[in-house]
């Protein structure tokens, strides 16, 4: 057992890492040692973050990935195990959020989307890693404190995230025996193209600052620490739990 947050010759696949939340937990997993395979559909997005961690000395593989699709997790963890080996880590963090407005006005299309990205794929991609993951490992979900609270707007999206928490709750109890360790994290509001409206909303920006004890929205690079620490073995004795980075906002 070790205090120390390192990641040194670990795997870790991190999902919607092109950019945002995803893009700052890859360069801190590989700022800590590891080998991050990084996921998103859109290939270029990928290869210019693998490129920048590449330059600083760590190892990227970018993979283009579209997390609802079994077939191309499957691929993703494929070309992992041939470039590195085993995985230590998975970070499902991909999500989408097609529909705001409220809840009984979702159309069918967007609804499933929502469900096939969210909550489809971390199961998934849990099941993928699982078939060959050594004791030690650790699946970090990236949930939201709109699946913790009423999520006016963004029920749909937030009923996911609700879901997310509980699948990391009864993953960890399942998967417990096997050693793998699994958490969430409920980001409050970080500053990336998927809160762009939110944030770029005068109303609803001052509703979240306003109940914030820090006084603002979130970057990503301050969610990245949590995830860092829930993959290393500093986090060994943590597992069904969700650290909420949300700058106090639900503590009220
Ligand atoms: N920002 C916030 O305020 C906030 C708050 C709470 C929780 N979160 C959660 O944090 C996570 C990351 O969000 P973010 O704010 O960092 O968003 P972002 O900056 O828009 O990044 C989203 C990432 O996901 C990828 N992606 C989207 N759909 C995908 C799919 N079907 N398959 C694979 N990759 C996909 C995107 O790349 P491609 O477009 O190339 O696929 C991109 O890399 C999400 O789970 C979100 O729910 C965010």
């Amino acid at each position: 057992m070790s205090s120390d947050i390192t990641l040194t010759d670990k795997t870790i696949i991190v999902s919607g890492a092109s950019r945002g939340i995803g893009e700052a937990i890859a360069r801190a997993a590989a700022g800590l040692g590891a080998n991050v395979v990084l996921a998103a559909r859109k290939q270029e997005g990928l290869d210019a973050v693998a490129a920048s961690i590449n330059e600083q000395g760590g190892s990227a593989l970018p993979v283009a990935c579209h997390m609802g699709q079994p077939d191309q997790i499957d691929n993703l963890f494929a070309r992992a195990k041939d470039a590195y080996g085993p995985v230590h880590g998975l970070v499902n963090n991909a999500a989408t959020n097609p529909y705001f407005g409220p809840m009984l006005g979702v159309e069918e299309p967007a609804f499933d989307k929502t469900v096939e990205v969210n909550l489809k794929g971390p199961l998934m991609a849990s099941r993928a890693f699982v078939a060959q993951a050594a004791a030690g490992a650790s699946i970090v979900n990236v949930a939201s404190v709109s699946g913790m609270r009423a999520a006016p707007l963004q029920g749909v999206y937030g009923m996911t995230k609700a879901a997310l928490i509980s699948m990391s709750q009864t993953l960890a109890h399942e998967l417990g025996p096997m050693g793998i360790r699994v958490n969430a994290i409920a980001p409050g509001l970080v500053e990336t193209r998927f809160a762009s409206g939110l944030i770029e909303n005068e109303e609803l920006l001052k509703y979240m600052v306003d109940r914030s004890p820090v006084g603002r929205h979130g970057q990503p690079d301050e969610i990245a620490g949590a995830a860092v620490y829930l993959l290393s073995d500093a986090a060994s004795f943590m597992t069904g739990q969700t650290m909420v980075v949300d700058g106090g906002f639900t503590s009220g």
